[in-house]
């Protein structure tokens, strides 16, 4: 039987970008920009947020394209964020057709490409793209977010790639690994952290020092921290966009920080299973807490 030491290290590898996922996302990309192209003047598209970090978790879905508008979309600033959305949503639902486009919330207008899940697999496909019209602000981006009073949102994804960047080297390159499987955590969960952006945002803090070692004992204290900082606030790290623990309300808070806990406790026992020897229960611990990725052999 497969120790719960190596069932982390495959779990970890189970969660990178495999090369057929990248090239589906490029087929992706590609398709998107010709159809944005159709609409709008685009002066150029790129994937971004945690995909481009490698942040993200699996199975892989809301990639982030920005398509980033030419100086003739400008009138579109001057308008609700709502109208260039809705006319995104547009285009995107002529193309794909309007029950694969969601209606858009923030940022972005998600299109799912129907995608089949089986065990947490998607035999390389990616199953969503978030497509975020952008404007180029100096060094950086406003992006449509009705949410936000102002109805735009500033945002510096360069800075947020070089933190992670810096995070990880620090943290003997194991920090996005970590930041991964709490994403898988958090989604085997139904989202108790919202946005899970604010699990990156607090990581940048919470994993500090040197990494371990030891998966098990990481990720016990991984819950436990954001247990203890869930009601903080945790702004934009960059600076620009609105406190990333905006997403959240006190009770969701509340509910998270109970779950987190809940977790922590799930992992202790987990551990004290193999103390007692008893591997195969402890595997199978573990996978109740991350998933179908968590491999049990
Ligand atoms: N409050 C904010 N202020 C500024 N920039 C933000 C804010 N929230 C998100 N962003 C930027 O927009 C990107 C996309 O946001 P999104 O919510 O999709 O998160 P993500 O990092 O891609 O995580 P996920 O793994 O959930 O897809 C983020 O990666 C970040 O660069
Ligand atoms: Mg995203």
């Amino acid at each position: 039987m497969i120790s719960v030491q190596d069932a982390f290290r495959k779990f970890k590898s189970n969660l990178e970008l495999t090369q057929g996922e990248q090239d589906d996302a490029s087929r992706r990309q590609r398709q998107i920009r010709e159809v944005m192209d159709e609409a709008f003047a685009i002066e150029n598209d790129f994937l971004t947020g945690s995909y481009a970090r490698w942040t993200k978790t699996k199975p892989l879905k809301d990639i982030d394209i920005f398509c980033v508008l030419k100086d003739e979309e400008r009138h579109y600033r001057n308008e609700p964020s709502s109208v260039i959305l809705a006319d995104v949503e547009k285009v995107l639902v002529k193309k794909y057709g309007r029950d694969k486009v969601d209606t858009p919330v923030a940022f972005s207008v998600t299109v799912n490409f129907g995608v089949a899940v089986t065990d947490g697999k998607t035999d390389d496909k990616v199953m969503s793209f978030d497509v975020v019209p952008a404007f180029a602000k100096k060094d950086h981006f406003e992006v449509p977010n009705p949410q936000d009073s102002s109805g735009w949102t500033e945002t510096n994804p360069r800075v947020h790639a070089e933190m992670a960047v810096a995070a990880h080297e620090a943290y003997s390159k194991e920090w996005k690994g970590l930041v991964r499987m709490m994403k898988a955590w958090n989604r085997q969960n139904d989202k108790p952290i919202e946005p899970s952006f604010l699990i990156e945002v607090m990581a940048l803090q919470l994993l500090y020092g040197d990494f371990q070692g030891d998966f098990r004992y990481e990720m016990k204290a991984f819950f436990a921290s954001l247990a203890d900082r869930i009601h903080d606030r945790w702004p934009d790290p960059a600076g620009f966009g609105p406190d990333v623990s905006d997403g959240m309300s006190d009770s969701q808070k509340r509910t998270a920080q109970e779950l987190l806990m809940y977790a922590e406790k799930s992992a202790a026992a987990a551990i004290q299973l193999e103390v007692q020897a008893k591997q195969g229960e402890a595997l199978q611990g573990w996978r109740k807490l991350f998933g179908p990725l968590f491999p049990l052999s």
